[in-house]
């Protein structure tokens, strides 16, 4: 794990109260996967005091291929993302990872299909290259896993929707849903994946209930599911317990680390409330 004190390189505005953050800090960038998350936290502070845990959102490569900076694409939600949305270009952050595993292995269909809801689709981009094959992560030479990566994307408002146009650069066919009907289809983004069709392994990350329906939609389709979990967390790295999740177990259940056993887990192994 590598920790330290990193420059911002650029700060911009994807969507309504929704930034993307490029973090100078090249050992990361070379040894962290798609799936994993970092830490940030905002230096010469105590308040807050502990670092929030964001997905990968991309790796940025120089002139030569070298990974030197990652992406976190990031919603502001309460006192630390509120107060990093001001940090500027050239000011620095702490940041600490990989953390937690990379996505589940999903073989090599023909065709995979990543859902999001909310803020969930960060862990995605980076998993698309690397799926796709454009793009090798850890250390790894590139090597496609499938032809074709659909992401399913809802939000509430079109306001809200970020990154699509990096999904499409990628190759990505992008799917979207809306609460409001303002982008995509009106509903879910569960109901969309439905209506058209059984598709290849499912991957999800967003909301709960949605997570909770997308599992119940690949055990009826009878599809691999995983999905990536955003328990709050404290340390990051299995030390406090506050990020756990129960999972099944042969005799019942066991609660689990999301921070060190996550945050991606098999569908249907959780125990949904
Ligand atoms: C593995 C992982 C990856 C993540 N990746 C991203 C990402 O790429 N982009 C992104 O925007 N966010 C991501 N998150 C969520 C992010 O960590 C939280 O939004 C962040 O910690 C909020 O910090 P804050 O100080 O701004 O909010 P706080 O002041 O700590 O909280 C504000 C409000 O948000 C609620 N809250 C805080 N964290 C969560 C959470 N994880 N789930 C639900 N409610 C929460 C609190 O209960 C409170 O009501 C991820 C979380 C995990 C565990
Ligand atoms: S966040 Fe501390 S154990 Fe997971």
């Amino acid at each position: 794990m590598f920790h330290r004190t990193a420059r911002v390189l650029e700060h911009v505005p994807l969507a309504e109260r929704t930034f993307r953050v490029r973090v100078e800090c090249p050992e990361l960038a070379a040894a962290i996967r798609p799936g994993q998350f970092v830490m940030l936290r905002l230096p010469n502070t105590t308040d807050p005091l502990l670092g929030r845990p964001f997905a990968l959102y991309d790796t940025v490569l120089d002139a030569t291929g070298t990974p030197v900076a990652i992406d976190v694409v990031y919603l502001v939600v309460g006192k630390m993302t509120g107060r990093l949305k001001d940090v500027t270009a050239g000011e620095s952050l702490e940041v600490w990872g990989p953390l937690g595993k990379p996505f589940l292995d999903v073989g090599e269909p023909d065709s995979v299909a990543l859902v999001a809801g909310g803020i969930g689709q960060t862990p995605f981009l980076a998993f698309a290259r690397e799926l796709l094959g454009t793009r090798g992560f850890g250390g790894d030479a590139p090597r496609a896993r499938t032809k074709s990566v659909k992401l399913y994307y809802g939000v509430r408002s079109a306001s809200l929707a970020a990154g699509i146009d990096d999904f499409r650069a990628a190759g990505v066919n992008v799917h979207t849903a809306s609460d409001d009907g303002s982008i995509g289809t009106k509903g879910f983004v569960t109901q969309l994946l439905e209506s058209h069709g059984r598709t290849g392994p499912l991957v999800g990350c967003g909301p709960e209930p949605m997570l909770h329906a997308l599992s119940k939609l690949a055990a009826k389709w009878d599809v691999p599911c995983q999905v990536s979990l955003e328990t709050p967390m404290a340390c990051g790295v299995g030390i406090c317990f506050s990020c756990v999740t129960k999972v099944r177990t042969e005799g019942g259940w066991d609660y689990k680390r999301v921070c060190v056993d996550g945050p991606c887990f098999d569908a249907a192994q959780l125990v949904w409330e």
